[in-house]
């Protein structure tokens, strides 16, 4: 589902943020990506985004080299993953069941598919009951349901989160790990940056540790390490 064929990203500041990264993701799999701050982490969400370019090497999405395709294309990439980040990155002034509705109306959904779909969605993250309220009028732990939400709701392939939990507390963030375990087992492919090392001890799904761009660990059912 995703390959990284020998990738260096260095910005133009000089910083090596990543130093011949190969990964492959097969199809299903729920892969945490961890590290210290400034690992390189954010770097890797970025170019599986086509948010920036790799300095060096491949990399294969779906069986598409994303480094190849056109820049108009890439709107079609992004309908292939859903992104959720720490900072939820609601539309302030759409309701909740709007915010949803807003990602099937950017691509060719009727109104009838929406009218269907958003409220199903609603309800597999928890939040029927509050389809009509505004962002700020949610806790986080919401807030950060609704962005699920929005990011699935055109069932992509993929899902990458990074930090998704970063702005949460203990209890909340376990109610968003359930959710995206529940989302994985239905067979999205999840790729999840963090540095909360007792959720990913817990999980016991694969772990990639970079340390200053390198990896330095991938296991198949690993712990976060003894890094920091
Ligand atoms: N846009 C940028 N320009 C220059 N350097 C950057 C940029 N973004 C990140 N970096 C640097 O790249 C390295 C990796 O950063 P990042 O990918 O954000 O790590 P992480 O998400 O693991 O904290 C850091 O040294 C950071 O300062
Ligand atoms: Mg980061």
């Amino acid at each position: 589902m995703i390959v990284l064929k020998n990738v260096s990203k260095r910005y133009k500041s000089g910083t090596m943020a990543l130093s011949n990264i190969n990964i492959t993701i097969e199809k299903g799999e729920f892969v945490f990506l961890v590290g210290a701050s400034g690992a390189g982490k954010s770097t890797l969400v970025k170019l599986l985004l086509k948010e920036t370019e790799p300095t060096q090497g491949r990399i294969i999405i779906d069986n598409q080299n994303i480094t190849k395709i056109h820049r108009r294309m890439v709107p079609y990439l992004r309908r292939k993953i859903g992104v959720v980040f720490q900072d939820f990155r609601l539309l302030p002034n759409k309701t909740v069941y709007e915010n949803v509705a807003f990602a099937m109306e950017i691509t060719e959904a009727t109104p009838k598919e929406i009218r269907r779909n958003v409220p199903t969605m609603l309800g597999l993250v928890g939040l029927s009951s509050k389809a009509k309220m505004y962002p700020e009028q949610l806790s986080g732990g919401e807030q950060q349901r609704v962005s699920i939400a929005r990011s699935i709701i055109n069932n992509p392939p993929i899902l990458i989160a990074d930090e998704p939990t970063g702005n949460l507390d203990p209890e909340t963030s376990w109610e968003i790990m359930r959710l995206l375990r529940q989302i994985n087992r239905r067979g999205t492919t999840i790729v999840m940056a963090t540095h909360a090392k007792e959720i990913v001890n817990m999980m016991q799904q694969r772990v990639i540790a970079l340390d200053k761009g390198e990896i330095i660990r991938d296991e198949k059912r690993g712990g976060y390490g003894y890094e920091d």
